[in-house]
Parts: C-alpha cells; structure tokens; sequence
C-alpha cells in the first residue's frame, strides 16, 4: 500500500483536490489521508462539506489579515509534527498558493516525495500573480512527480530542464465542474433564490488577487458599477472574498446599486450552476478562466496576464487588464455586438475530459510500482 497524503489549505485547492482525494480512496492499493493547513476557513470548509471529504488532520492557521510570512512560518511549523506523525511515501499539494508551496518545502525537508498537481503554470514573471508564480516555480523544482492539465503545461516544464515524471492529466477542476451542474437546479444560497432571473442578462464577477488590492480592484469597481448604470437589464451577481482588504473596497463602491447583488461566498454547486446560466464571467480568479469555457461563457480577465493561455487561443476568453475604460469597452462590446458575443459562447474545454482524477491514481500506483522494481 501506498501512503498518500493530501494537503490544502484554500477555496480553489480544495475544489479541485476533493475530486482526487475521493477517487485516491477508490483504490485498494492507497492509503489516502487528508491535511488541511486551515490558510482558508469558512471557504475551506464550504467545499469539504459539499464534497464530503473529511480531513485527518487540520493545521488551522487563518488569521485575519494574515501575512505572507505569517502563512509560510505557520505551515512550515505545524507540518513537521504531521509529516513525523503521518509517514506518508507521497505527500500531494495542488497549484500555486503559498499552501502548495510551503507544504513541499516542509515535504522536501523530510525527504518525502511531492506530487504536484496543477503543475506547469507560468506567466514568466515573478510579481504577476503574485506571489502565485513563483509558489508554482518553486513547488515545480521539488516535486517529484508533475501532473500537468495540458500539453503547453508540460512544454513549460520541459524548457526549465524538467523532464522526469510529467504526466498530461488534465484539469481536476472539470471533474469537479461534471459533477456540480444540473439541469433544473435550486441555489442553496437564499439571496440567489430571491432574485428573478428572467429577461435578465447575468454577469458574474469575482475579484479578490493580491496584486489588484488598492487601485486595480477600485478601476474594476467602477467599471461594473458603470455597466449595472448603461445596462438595466443585466443582473450583475458579486459573491464577495471574505479578505477584509478585497471587501473594503468593494462595498464602498458597489453597495447599494440596484442590479448589483453583493454576497457572501457562494458553495461551489450555486458557484458553477450560475456560472452555467451567465451571459459572462468577469475575473481574476484562475478557476474561473478554466469552468467558464466548458459551458460556452465568455469570460473577461480582470488581469493584465493570465498563466491560462488555452482558452484565450481557443478564443472564448479575453485579458482586458485592469483600467476601468478597457473593462467598460470590453463588457459594452460583449452587450452591444451580437457577432462577438457569439464569437466567444463556443464552448470549449481545453481543460480536460472530467477523467483527470482517475489518470492521476493510476500515475501515482504506476509511479510507486517502477520504484518497487528498482529498489
Ligand atoms: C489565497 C491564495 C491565492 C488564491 C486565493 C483563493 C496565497 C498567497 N494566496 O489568497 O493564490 O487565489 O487564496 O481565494 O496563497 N479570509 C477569511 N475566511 C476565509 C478565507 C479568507 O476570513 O475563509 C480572509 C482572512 O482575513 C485572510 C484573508 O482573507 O487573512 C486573506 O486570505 P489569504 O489566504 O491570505 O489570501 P487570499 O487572497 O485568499
Ligand atoms: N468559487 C466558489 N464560490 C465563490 C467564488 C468562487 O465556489 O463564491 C469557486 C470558483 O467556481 C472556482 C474557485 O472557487 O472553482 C476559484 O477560487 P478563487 O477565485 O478563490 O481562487 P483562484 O482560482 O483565483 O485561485
């Protein structure tokens, strides 16, 4: 049996680590334990409960207002005890959080080999996203194995000199994404179940990245704020970061506009059944730029770059950047011109097929095997 221990600690590594975690434990062949580094609170803990994953052990460390340097020495700390505690042949961390990057330095420390999920995600500059870039570089050179979404993944990989283990996946969001869209569906959250969708053109907007904090988040702000005032009939749909820094901001601005619906985070069923039924997406978030194409939304990156090229090739997503007249002409463009909309609705999945999970599984017991044959 091998020993494989899962570690995350926020929203998106979550969502996108419960769907392996459940097919890890479908297997005879692993032992599949649980470690939630806590970077997260009500947002960690919205998705475990949908999954039903139950964790074995929890660092707990969100602070309000936490550090970069507050996340790393607390990770750092508390997973010692668990790694001593646990034993595990593998230790698991997905993508690019100071989570991912913290738990296999702690992993590498121990001399445990990291398998990194999500691997091969480069935007080549270390300050966007911040500190996310270089947190996947860093995990990158010390995983062991790389599970890479796509090909142009694994081509990033090759060119900084790795070259063992790389396997092509796909993204473990899309079997998260099969899994949570239903036709017919009822939202759990009682501000969405109030609101009358009908003739309404939905727009969905999160924002909440380190490097849009301050001005950036305030050009995106009124930049919504003006297309709620030039379009009546959309139904602009905010469910806010819990980050006090991002929820300044955005209640200053956008408060009390009446087709603006600002909300608390939303559980990922209500998250990707709105999504399915939106005109258009508007963010920052990663996650998002990957589940919108599947279901043909078009989706305007609130970025200046994006470590997600496929779908902007695939042409159903757009970088607009961060200055408030490019979102504004980018969103009336989308409203206005019937052709362009219809240019970005084709749904696309570069993604992944919703089998990531179970490719992964398999790599991980094949992996295990070559070693027992050479030891
Ligand atoms: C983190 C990740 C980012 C990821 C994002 C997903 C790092 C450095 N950043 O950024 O890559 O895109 O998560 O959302 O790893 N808070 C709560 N409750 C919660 C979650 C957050 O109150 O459930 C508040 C706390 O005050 C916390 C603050 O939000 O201190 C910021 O959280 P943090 O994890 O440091 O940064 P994120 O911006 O969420
Ligand atoms: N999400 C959610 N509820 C929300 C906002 C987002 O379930 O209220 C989901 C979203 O569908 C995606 C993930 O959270 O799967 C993205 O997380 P986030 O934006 O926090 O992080 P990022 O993707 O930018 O790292």
């Amino acid at each position: 049996m091998i020993k494989v221990l899962s570690v995350f600690g926020t929203r998106p590594e979550a969502i996108k680590m419960c769907p392996l975690v459940l097919e890890l434990e479908k297997h005879s062949q692993i032992k599949s334990l649980v470690c939630l580094t806590g970077q997260h609170r009500e947002m960690l803990d919205q998705v475990i409960d949908i999954f039903g994953v139950k964790p074995d052990y929890d660092l707990n460390i969100m602070r309000p207002k936490q550090t970069l340097t507050t996340i790393t020495t607390s990770v750092l700390e508390k997973m010692e005890g668990v790694l001593d505690e646990c034993k595990p042949d593998l230790v698991l961390v997905h993508g690019d959080t100071s989570t991912s990057f913290v738990v296999a330095l702690a992993a590498f420390y121990k001399q445990i080999p990291v398998g990194h999920v999500e691997a091969g995600l480069r935007t080549y500059d270390k300050y966007s996203p911040f500190p996310e870039e270089m947190n996947r570089c860093l995990t990158g050179r010390i995983a062991e194995l790389h599970f890479a979404p796509t090909e142009n993944n694994k081509k990033n990989l090759e060119m900084e000199k790795i070259t063992n283990n790389i396997f092509v996946t796909g993204n473990t969001v899309i079997d998260a994404f099969k899994t949570t869209v239903k036709e017919n569906y009822q939202f759990h959250n009682e501000e969405l179940k109030k609101i009358n969708f009908e003739g309404k053109k939905c727009v969905l907007v999160t924002a909440h990245r380190r490097e849009n904090l301050g001005v950036p988040l305030e050009n995106i702000c009124h930049a919504i704020k003006k297309i709620a005032q030039q379009y009546i009939d959309a139904i602009i749909i905010y469910p806010v970061h819990l980050n006090p820094l991002v929820r300044e901001t955005v209640f200053s601005i956008l408060d009390n506009v009446d087709n603006i619906k600002l909300i608390d985070p939303i559980d990922v069923e209500d998250m990707h059944n709105i999504m399915s039924r939106s005109f258009l997406v508007m963010t920052d978030s990663g996650g998002l730029q990957e589940e919108a194409p599947s279901c043909g939304v078009p989706v305007l990156v609130l970025r200046t770059e994006t470590e997600r090229p496929e779908a902007v090739e695939a042409g159903t997503v757009k970088v607009v950047g961060v200055k408030e007249e490019d979102i504004f002409y980018n969103a009336q463009l989308l409203f206005e011109n019937e052709d362009k909309y219809n240019e970005m609705t084709k749904s696309t999945n570069p993604y992944g097929d919703g089998h990531a999970s179970e490719r992964i599984a398999d790599k991980i017991i094949g992996w295990r095997k070559s070693r027992e044959r050479a030891d």
